[in-house]
């Protein structure tokens, strides 16, 4: 029988991760996300070939202040790490803290502790002028493509705006690059001259995509990429995001609400419930064998149709009922026994550490629950697949 195991949670203790396809191995396929025939849920599962991580976040803290004048701790001690070239995924319901951490990493709010190595470099405490040296490497895009792009500028200008900040190229350079920048996102080289308000939601996350890309970064923070888009412009921008990957290496740290998605760009996925990751493990051990009941819930709400899906909801339902309770009074113990079937008063009272899965030699599956094996166990199977 397997048990978890307490261990260092520090990033790189005991993961080895899956494998993303090498740099330049799979060409992007012409028109990158536009063309591709349709997204392919659940053909992703590729596999790491470089284990070294860019990210290393250790015990982050980040803190905020309410209308009313409380604070709330969004990200509580939260460790994780992103390798060269892999998609984390991260999910959790709304208000868990996933863009409180997003936006520490990318140095855009303060933290009150811990640490962020990017590329071997501790990003806090850093001063502005470094940071702007290091952004170069690690860029990001946001959720509404309206709101992050400058609506004065054109559309070139906007892809290629860090070359000018960081200094890189002649202007005469930047245009022909913009083009070639342009095109490769599946876009007509002659919008650069247009400016953002002349094209639809999906091209302008693809300008954003371009954008991103242009410093040729080795993380790209992504908070909702296309949650703002239309369903039938979604599938493309997330064929756009994967043939970028492939085509530049780069790693990136992906926050969706859609575990359909989440799955199919994935490598490794965290779970994030209420400021802090409650399971962590590679996508396919994730939807696979959750291990959390909170995972498990998020698993069994987004099955495929099928004819016994309405069975599988209800049980999702039972997992996960009730809201999220608010920040401001965070339960003690472990904070889902609120909603939780399985919590005891081991559970109201003492905080799970997130461990390691023993027997779970290769995956680096990681679960916050004492009695993880209990609650698999009794729980309806749920199958993403
Ligand atoms: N600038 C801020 N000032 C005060 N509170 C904030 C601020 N930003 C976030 N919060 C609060 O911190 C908590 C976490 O918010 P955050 O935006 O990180 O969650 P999220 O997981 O990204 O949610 P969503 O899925 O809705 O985007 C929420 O309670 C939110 O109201
Ligand atoms: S520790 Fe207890 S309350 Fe928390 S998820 Fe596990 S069984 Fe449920
Ligand atoms: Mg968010």
């Amino acid at each position: 029988m397997t048990q978890a195991v307490s261990e260092p949670t520090g990033p790189g203790a005991g993961s080895v991760g899956p494998q993303p396809t090498s740099a330049g191995s799979a060409p992007p396929s012409a028109g990158p996300g536009a063309g591709s025939a349709a997204w392919r849920p659940g053909s992703s599962a590729r596999r790491a070939d470089r284990p070294l991580p860019i990210l290393r976040v250790q015990d982050l803290v980040v803190r905020h202040r309410t209308g009313t004048g409380t604070e709330i701790t969004a990200v509580d001690g939260v460790s994780l790490e992103v390798r060269a070239g892999e998609t984390l995924g991260l999910v959790g319901e709304s208000g868990c803290g996933k863009s409180s951490l997003a936006n520490a990493v990318l140095r855009l709010i303060p933290t009150a502790g811990g640490s962020i190595v990017f590329d071997g470099e501790e990003l806090v405490g850093r001063s502005s002028a470094e940071l702007r040296r290091i952004r170069r490497h690690l860029q990001v895009v946001f959720q509404d493509p309206r709101g992050s792009l400058d609506p004065r500028m054109r559309l070139g200008d906007i892809v290629t705006e860090a070359l000018k900040v960081h200094g890189m190229n002649s202007r005469r350079e930047r245009r022909s690059i913009a083009a070639e920048r342009l095109t490769e996102v599946g876009l007509d080289p002659s919008l650069a001259h247009r400016r953002p308000a002349q094209l639809s939601g999906g091209q302008q996350q693809r300008v954003a995509v371009a954008r991103a890309l242009v410093t040729q970064p080795r993380l790209v923070v992504l908070d909702e990429p296309v949650s703002a888009l239309d369903v039938s412009v979604q599938a493309q921008v997330i064929n756009l995001l994967q043939d970028m990957q492939q085509a530049h290496a780069v790693a990136y740290l992906f926050i969706a609400h859609n575990l359909a998605v989440v799955r199919h760009l994935s490598h490794r996925v965290a779970v994030m419930y209420l400021g802090k990751i409650v399971e962590q493990a590679p996508a396919h051990n994730l939807f696979a064998r959750p291990a959390h009941p909170y995972t498990k819930a998020l698993v069994a709400s987004v099955l495929p149709p099928r004819p016994d899906v309405r069975q599988r909801l209800e049980a999702a339902r039972r997992l996960a009922p009730g809201e999220v309770p608010s920040l401001t009074a965070v339960p003690p113990g472990c904070r889902y026994h609120t909603r939780c079937p399985f919590a005891d008063v081991r559970c109201r009272n003492e905080e799970p550490v997130l461990s390691r899965i023993a027997g779970d030699h290769a995956g680096g599956h990681r679960v916050a629950c004492h009695h993880w094996e209990r609650a698999q166990a009794a729980m309806p199977q749920v199958r993403a697949h």
